[in-house]
């Protein structure tokens, strides 16, 4: 792989991301790994990553000088570049010019093969106080910009180079060109981590794993699930079962969906548990937000414990046991919980929730490598229909905390109506792309007066919370066309009885959470 040491901030992760979007392997490994630990995993290159720290204060993250030598090409970005022209004999300063944000890079005197024939000045993205005022013995300056007397260096015959500025966001146009270029031709890597080389390697994987052994996944109707569920399905077929649980709190046609789509695309065998009642009645007179969501949880636990239980009686009939459960953990859980290669054989805890002691599995996470974009293409190489793969986030508490009181059939029913209309006219104006989600809240326990036709109503508001995110960690409302506000208010307050009021939520995140409760 190429390995990606994390100096801090969020750049990492992204750089791992363009790295793989250049068709190379890519890992994201702590700055604190060391150089032994590091040379052990046989990087194909390493990458240093940006970070928050300037390279002279105290207890900020170094470099291994050793690192640089071990015949590995290593390219450094921002701090990365930074510390690696301080480790080589370079020199690092506080010149008094700061660079945030948009900067002009100049080429004209680019020699070398990360500048070459690109454009004689364009904008970079940069961010940094330091700069390197002189690069180390042996290596080319082949950038500059106004605060950055080196903007770029690089010495091709032993493998090593260096940006200032972050060769990884939308901003550098020609970022992912420079990236490229140091992996084809300094680096010498060519493109092989491709959707379907990820498929074949999973499917072995996961084959080498189970062997004969029976497998059970718990289908949420969310992209991860059904994406861990086809490639296990890819790999073992029959002895997969997957269990969907319908607790009611669904949007409109999603059963359907699963049953339909992706049992069509994928063959697998679906066992589905209509448990909508017992979920009502465990919610009944509940409006606490927390209390909804352990009560939605613990619920879900029981029944898909007891489908589980099902699947082991009937499979033991025939002498084997259920061994595995199939979780869509991504990459990006794994890197934030420290954890790195290694699939644990433990109990299935985090996503479905703690399961018993009794029912103990062994986990497959076949996604547990990928970012979300790239299980959406093994999802549609795979053959999962877009409805599925491009699917919009949707909380496993599903409509049950997005009625803002007592969940009720009666309500239940109310959002579900104009939540299909929103989703409707959404997808006709072309804007799923655009959104991240957009939760439909209906305001349960609050009534207005209105006037429709020629009567007085006193009905519910429902809020629209159109979002636009990267990663729902922070988000921004989005500003949807008033053309298309007016087409949801029209046809919400016209086609569902109980709502005479369209409101928008204009709060992003921070302060306000995604969904309401
Ligand atoms: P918040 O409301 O915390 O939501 O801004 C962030 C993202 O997480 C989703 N979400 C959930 N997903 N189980 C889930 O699987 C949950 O309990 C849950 N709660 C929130 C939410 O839809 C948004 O995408």
């Amino acid at each position: 792989p190429v390995l990606v040491v994390d100096f801090g901030a969020q750049y990492a992760q992204l750089i791992a991301r363009r790295v793989r979007e250049a068709q190379v392997y890519s890992e994201v490994v702590p700055h604190s790994t060391s150089t032994a630990e590091l040379l052990a995993r046989d990087p194909a290159a390493v990458v240093l990553s940006g970070g928050p720290s300037s390279v002279y204060a105290d207890g900020a993250p170094g470099l291994d000088p050793e690192l640089l030598s071990a015949g590995v090409p290593v390219f450094g970005i921002c701090y990365g570049f930074q510390v690696m022209a301080q480790a080589l004999g370079g020199t690092v300063e506080r010149t008094g010019t700061r660079e945030y944000g948009r900067t002009d890079l100049d080429l004209e005197s680019a020699t070398g093969v990360l500048h070459t024939e690109l454009p004689e000045h364009h904008p970079v993205w940069m961010s940094h106080g330091d700069a390197v005022t002189k690069a180390p013995e042996g290596f080319t300056v082949t950038a500059t910009s106004p605060g950055a007397p080196v903007a770029a260096f690089e010495d091709v015959e032993r493998g090593l180079a260096g940006v200032q500025y972050h060769p990884e966001v939308a901003h550098s146009p020609h970022g992912q060109e420079v990236l490229r270029r140091f992996l084809r031709d300094i680096a010498g890597i060519g493109p092989a981590w491709t959707t379907a080389s990820i498929v074949d390697e999973q499917v072995a994987l996961i084959r080498e794993q189970v062997g004969t052994g029976r497998v059970i996944c718990a289908l949420s109707g969310g992209v991860d699930s059904a994406v861990a569920a086809a490639l296990v399905q890819r790999a073992v077929g029959d002895q997969l079962t997957c269990v969907f649980v319908d607790h009611g709190l669904l949007r409109a046609g999603e059963r359907a969906q699963v049953e339909r789509d992706f049992v069509g695309a994928t063959g697998v065998r679906l066992v589905t548990v209509d448990a909508k009642d017992r979920f009502l009645a465990a919610l009944a007179g509940v409006t606490d937000p927390e209390k909804k969501r352990k009560i939605i949880g613990r619920e879900f636990i029981r029944v898909f414990e007891q489908a589980a239980r099902d699947l082991q009686a009937e499979a033991g009939e025939h002498g084997e046991e259920v061994e595995f459960l199939v979780q869509g953990t991504l990459y990006p859980d794994v890197v934030e919980s420290g954890g790195g290669t290694g699939t644990a054989n433990i109990k299935s805890h985090h996503n479905v929730g703690g399961l018993p002691d009794d029912l103990r599995f062994g986990l497959v996470e076949p996604l547990r490598a990928l970012f979300k974009d790239e299980v959406r293409r093994v999802g549609l190489e795979l053959g999962l229909p877009e409805t599925i793969v491009a699917r919009q986030p949707f909380p496993g508490p599903g409509l049950g905390i997005r009625i803002i009181g007592e969940v009720t059939a009666e309500r239940l029913e109310t959002l579900r109506a104009a939540d299909a209309i929103v989703r409707e006219e959404l997808t006709a104006a072309g804007l799923d792309r655009e959104i991240w989600q957009c939760p439909v809240v209906l305001l349960a326990d609050v009534r207005s007066v209105g006037v429709q036709g020629d009567g007085r109503t006193y009905g519910h508001p429902i809020v629209l919370r159109p979002v636009s995110s990267e990663d729902a960690m922070t988000a921004d409302w989005t500003r949807l066309p008033y053309e298309v506000l007016e087409r949801i208010s029209t046809r919400v307050t016209n086609e569902v009885a109980e709502v005479n009021r369209v409101t928008l939520d204009v709060t992003s995140k921070p302060p306000g959470t995604i969904e309401w409760e």
